[in-house]
């Protein structure tokens, strides 16, 4: 069932995006169709059910809208036996520095559904509040090194024992697969209009090291699938 499954999930999650206008729907689609791990982090269970997310540079709420999409389908009985059962969200609240990604998402998403709220903000500046999870995905690498340490600070204050944190990163000593995975970068982020910003990257193991010294174990999975970027995806999680 999985590979008839996928494409269903995908037009569940994108086509309230139709109501955002053309670029969002099919920018919608090329992210949660081409990009592996939305569907990871389904497959595998990685993020806690019933859980408060706080999604920090979430764009124009997609990763929002896959969850919600997949809890209905499984809740509908449509759902892949050998996947995690998919989250339940209790809340979740996505931050996003872009006004056009907030509109975007708030025109898809719209009033119905209560427990999902997008909100435009710097992460560098608003409270996290106390959270279950974290998602930081492609995000880290817009912040300045001192503001980067900052925000994992704050994320790892907000979470309780046992929090997990999601991130995903590029690997600077990833040659020229990282340097493929900056250029795309900076070419989607130029199509989203926005300004070509500077990058501010680090190699895997100081990814690693600095959320170690956060006090988060890490796991590093590779997530370029198909792709010839250097991108991993940090599982961080707090001590039980
Ligand atoms: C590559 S996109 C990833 C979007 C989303 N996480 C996803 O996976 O679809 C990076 C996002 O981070 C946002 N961003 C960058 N710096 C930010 C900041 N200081 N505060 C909030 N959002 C920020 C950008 O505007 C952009 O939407």
């Amino acid at each position: 069932m999985t590979d008839s499954f996928v494409p269903t999930l995908l037009d569940r999650a994108t086509h309230a995006y139709r109501r955002a206008g053309r670029f969002a729907y099919h920018f919608a689609r090329g992210k949660l169709g081409g990009d592996p791990i939305f569907r990871h982090l389904l497959q595998h269970g990685l993020l806690p059910s019933d859980a408060r997310v706080l999604d920090l540079g979430c764009g124009q709420a997609v990763f929002a809208s896959w969850l919600l999409a997949a809890r209905k389908l499984y809740d509908a009985g449509h759902w892949p036996h050998d996947w995690a059962v998919p989250p339940r969200i209790a809340h979740l609240r996505g931050v996003e520095l872009m006004p056009l990604d907030v509109a975007r998402a708030h025109r898809a998403l719209g009033d119905d559904h209560p427990q999902v709220e997008i909100v435009r903000g710097d992460i560098r500046e608003v409270d996290f509040g106390q959270v279950d999870a974290v998602t930081i995905l492609d995000v880290l690498h817009y912040l300045g090194y001192d503001e980067q340490e900052d925000v994992l600070r704050r994320v790892r204050d907000a979470l309780p024992r046992g929090g997990r944190l999601i991130t995903r990163v590029g690997d600077a000593d990833g040659g020229w697969r990282f340097r493929v995975g900056n250029a795309v970068d900076l070419c989607v982020t130029f199509v989203r209009g926005h300004r070509l910003p500077t990058m501010y990257c680090r190699p895997l193991r100081d990814w690693t090291a600095l959320l170690e010294r956060l006090g988060f174990s890490v796991r590093a999975v590779p997530m370029s699938h198909g792709k010839p970027f250097a991108n991993v995806m940090l599982v961080a999680q707090l001590p039980a």
